[in-house]
């Protein structure tokens, strides 16, 4: 039989800054997946989606086109609503770990379908994967169940979750084409709309730590992406958070699951509390559970009752001693001062020189390898005070991740004026 269209007559078309219709992008999704459409072919199209844009309806017919490549997930017969959150990702995002036990703790359901950390920005299941025995694979009946018992899940994506997407994000990661608004609002659209939540909060980061550096690109990428899960029936909101300076006080795996920890007893930085609270906020909001006080309830310990069931419903032991690092190395303050700057690209990136992240998606993850950071911005130092402190599991490591930290960081005589952490809202 004679195909529909023509992969080469579409490449052109986009090239020329053209539009593709509905039946275009259905098919070119499908055969793609399906192997017909080549990487090549496909490589030039994303290319010239990233040099000329998409039009709306385009971007929602390749959202579309994408679901549809897999299974969309049912919780329909779950007694409780569903609400969940999604970060374009940043350097010490630890937030998924308090958030989900905290939005639980007030009966909504939440399932987390993470992924793995690749460069500079962790990924939230290779931070889980450092508490003894858990496991981030589960069956769709495993997750299912756990919705109902324990209230909140996280776990890896299931291949058959948009695997249009998991080809094409390959493609893009390799091609210089990732940066794109459309392909990066269908991408993650496309698997937040097939999970099949009700509801959403996305934190959508700007800043040197973040895949979009300019707040103005972030805000756009946000309303696209709220203009998506809107049209698909998801209640679906954006917070624009600042991702200039990491957030809290560690970066890596196990260290960032300790201070998630402290943050469920009611302590933690005062940076990762407050975007915990406004996002559990929000997504109480869109699950139709209002008029709670959120941060009362998390100082309250309820939180943490659920974080424990979660750890244990996933083979994990709440109580297991977390991995800590062979070797490690302080850096201290050589004169008087206080720190005007930190910044989150260079901060993450000598983490993952550290190990805690990965070069290639089949790369292991050193759990205890990151940095801990004993001040932030606006904290007063002396002469000899300890600024941070790097792990590794082999002392090699340091100088690579001291390089990626030269004039990441500045002492000054006054304080910086306080740059607000989450900028706007968007619906
Ligand atoms: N995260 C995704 O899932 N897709 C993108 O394109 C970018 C970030």
């Amino acid at each position: 039989m004679a195909e529909q269209f023509d992969a080469i007559e579409l490449i052109r078309r986009k090239r020329d800054g053209g539009a593709l219709s509905g039946d275009e992008i259905r098919w070119l999704i499908a055969r793609y997946t399906d192997g017909f459409v080549g990487d090549e072919q496909m490589a030039a199209m994303t290319m010239a989606i990233f040099l000329n844009g998409m039009q709306r309806d385009e971007i929602l017919n390749l959202t579309n086109a994408m679901i549809a490549s897999g299974e969309r997930l049912d919780f329909s017969s779950l007694s409780k609503p569903t609400t969940d959150k999604h970060s374009t990702g940043g350097v010490g995002d630890k937030i998924t770990l308090p958030l989900m036990p905290l939005v639980a703790s007030f009966g909504a359901a939440v399932p987390q379908l993470s992924g793995r950390g690749l460069g500079h920005t962790g990924g939230t299941l290779d931070k889980l994967e450092s508490i003894p025995g858990w496991r981030a694979e589960l069956s769709n009946d495993e997750l299912l169940r756990q919705l109902e018992e324990v209230g909140g899940v996280v776990c890896a994506a299931g291949a058959e979750l948009a695997p249009a997407d998991k080809k094409l994000y390959a493609l893009r990661d390799i091609t210089g084409t990732v940066e794109a608004i459309p392909l990066i609002a269908s991408s993650i659209m496309s698997k937040k709309i097939a999970e099949g939540t009700g509801a959403l909060v996305l934190d959508v980061k700007f800043g040197s730590g973040a895949f979009m550096r300019e707040r103005e690109r972030a805000r756009e990428l946000a309303e696209t992406m709220v203009q998506l899960g809107t049209d698909a029936g998801v209640n679906v909101s954006a917070l624009l958070t600042d991702m200039n300076t990491p957030l809290g006080r560690t970066i890596g795996n196990a260290n960032e699951v300790r201070e998630s920890i402290e943050v469920l007893a009611g302590g933690g930085p005062a940076d990762v509390v407050e975007l915990t609270v406004a996002l559990a906020q929000e997504m109480l909001e869109l699950a139709g559970i209002r008029d709670v006080d959120v941060a009362a309830h998390l100082r309250g310990g309820q939180a943490m009752d659920v974080w424990r069931k979660f750890v244990v419903a996933q083979g994990g032991d709440p109580d297991a001693a977390m991995p800590t690092s062979r070797e490690s190395h302080e850096v201290r303050a050589e004169r008087d001062g206080v720190v005007t700057r930190q910044d989150a690209y260079q901060f993450g990136l000598a983490a993952w020189r550290l190990g805690a992240g990965r070069a290639r998606k089949q790369d292991p993850v050193v759990h205890a390898a990151g940095i801990d950071l004993a001040v932030k911005p606006g904290d007063t130092v002396r002469r000899g005070d300890l600024l941070w402190t790097l792990h590794a599991d082999d002392a090699s490591h340091f100088n690579r991740a001291l390089d990626a930290l030269d004039g990441a960081w500045e002492l000054g005589d006054a304080a910086p004026e306080p740059a607000p952490l989450i900028v706007d809202r968007i619906r």
